[in-house]
């Protein structure tokens, strides 16, 4: 049994929406949906939904208008950018919240934004999901911390790297959770020692904002974060919406990265003159309902509380962990200890021996309804790397792992459901019975066809007028 954690899981799940949806299986009658794939994006909560649809009843242009409502939408859209800032922790006199579309494009933004001196490198790690590691590559030389065979970060190597770049490391890029094995780098004590360094620190907050509190600090404290990226889709909030959050001196000069509307002050035929705060950065028509979405899972996130999140979702993973390892022919990547569930985040990579790990995923979806991911998860060199260790029993020269994460709804149960399938597909339940399809590439039930439409149509009810 899980142990007695304060979040009210019962409670929490009539929050999340689109659990009730019943999906089709392979053989017999249609089942729950269960999510193990939180790491890639999560459903929104109830709360968000119920936000957004009030705050369409004033929606209107956002600092662009003279109506009542657009003062409204204005002044929702400016609250919700002091939501954001409070969640991570920021201080209104040093820090800048700009609202972009995820992490991706803030981690671009901050990159455009950087201004690096001829000379200057950045180091970031092994680690990394692609979005936090290719915008860096395309403007300076960048150097990878290693990691163990484990999937940890060798913090010896971070600080040789330090020391090798002496005077030149502008910035440091890291993770605050890998999205693979749910590794979480000591992103305090990276940020102290690269200050120490006279670099400042960015921290990849894609994975970590669902699941831990996070905190700047003020720019005084050595081991302060200088900039954080989040997406809200991960963080029960998919309204389109995601932000950087960082030192304001960084946007204060410069041109931004997009230009146009609402990111100038003053346009004449010779001059431009850009626009002061968060607006230089906001050009076009800023994304306010994915914005007050983004605000209002914030707002719940903290209600419930991260302890008791973080209390429900260690307990949880290391079960997981504790019931995988019982598994025959599995084999646990990153740390399989459920003593250092506490430790880590709820994202487990595993492969089974003799299985290709897609077909894995497909088994788990079409007959148990589990949505899991395969592959490399945006992690090339990270799973590259694992896929490396000596023990790994998995068969040679594969391309991928399965993935299964969890979210601060996912019960004891659905994990229990997730091991027992994985029980059958090695007792050879489901030999035989699916194929590579050529057409779509991805392994598919023999003889069984499902097609996507039947779940959604966008015209289902008449669409038009
Ligand atoms: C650690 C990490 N960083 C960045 C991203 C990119 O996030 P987005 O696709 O929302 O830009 C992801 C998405 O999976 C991620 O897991």
């Amino acid at each position: 049994m899980l142990a007695m954690s304060a979040l009210d899981l019962d409670a929490v799940r009539t929050q999340i929406v689109g659990l009730a949806t019943p999906l089709p299986r392979r053989e017999g009658t249609p089942g729950p949906a269960i999510n193990l794939d939180n790491a890639a994006t999560t459903p929104p909560l109830r709360q968000v939904q119920a936000t957004v649809e009030r705050f369409l009843g004033v929606y209107s242009s956002v600092h662009r208008g003279a109506g009542l409502k657009s003062q409204a939408a204005s002044a929702a859209y400016e609250e919700a950018r002091a939501v954001v800032g409070r969640f991570v922790g920021a201080r209104p006199n040093q820090h800048q919240v700009i609202f972009t579309r995820n992490t991706t494009e803030a981690l671009n933004l901050l990159a455009h934004r950087l201004d690096l001196a001829p000379g200057q490198v950045i180091i970031s790690t092994e680690l990394e999901h692609h979005s936090n590691d290719l915008p860096w590559r395309g403007v300076a030389p960048v150097a990878h911390v290693r990691t163990t065979p484990e999937g940890a970060l060798d913090e010896a190597h971070y600080a040789a790297l330090l020391n090798q770049y002496v005077g030149r490391v502008r910035l440091v890029a890291v993770t605050g959770g890998s999205n693979v094995t749910g590794y979480v780098p000591p992103i305090h004590r990276m940020a102290a020692l690269a200050h120490a360094h006279g670099a400042a620190i960015v921290v990849d907050a894609a994975q970590l904002a669902p699941h831990r509190r996070i905190a700047l600090g003020d720019l005084a404290d050595p081991a302060h974060l200088d900039y954080v990226a989040l997406s809200g889709h991960k963080l029960y909030a998919p309204y389109g919406a995601g932000a950087l959050i960082g030192r304001a001196d960084t946007f204060a000069r410069g041109a931004p990265m997009l230009a146009g509307g609402g990111s100038v002050r003053r346009v004449t035929p010779q001059i431009v003159a850009w626009a002061d705060g968060p607006a230089r950065e906001e050009a076009g028509t800023p994304n306010a309902v994915g914005a007050v979405a983004l605000a209002a899972a914030c707002l719940a996130l903290e209600n419930l509380g991260f302890e008791a999140i973080t209390a429900h979702e260690t307990a949880l993973t290391a079960y997981a962990l504790d019931q995988l390892a019982g598994v025959p022919g599995l084999w646990l990547y990153g740390d399989p200890d459920p003593d250092g569930a506490a430790e880590r985040l709820g994202v487990i990579p595993f492969c089974l021996d003799g299985y290709d790990p897609h077909l894995v995923a497909a088994i788990l979806s079409y007959e148990a309804g589990i949505a899991v991911r395969s592959g490399s998860f945006c992690a090339q060199p990270y799973v590259r790397r694992l896929l490396k260790l000596e023990h790994a029993g998995c068969e040679q020269g594969q391309q991928g792992l399965v993935r299964a994460s969890f979210g601060l709804y996912t019960t004891e149960a659905e994990v229990a459901r997730l091991v027992s399938t994985l029980h059958a597909i090695t007792a050879g339940d489901y030999d035989g019975l699916y194929a590579l399809s050529p057409t779509t590439g991805s392994f598919q039930p023999i003889g069984w066809k499902l097609a996507p439409q039947s779940l959604f149509q966008l015209t289902e009810r008449g669409g038009g007028f």
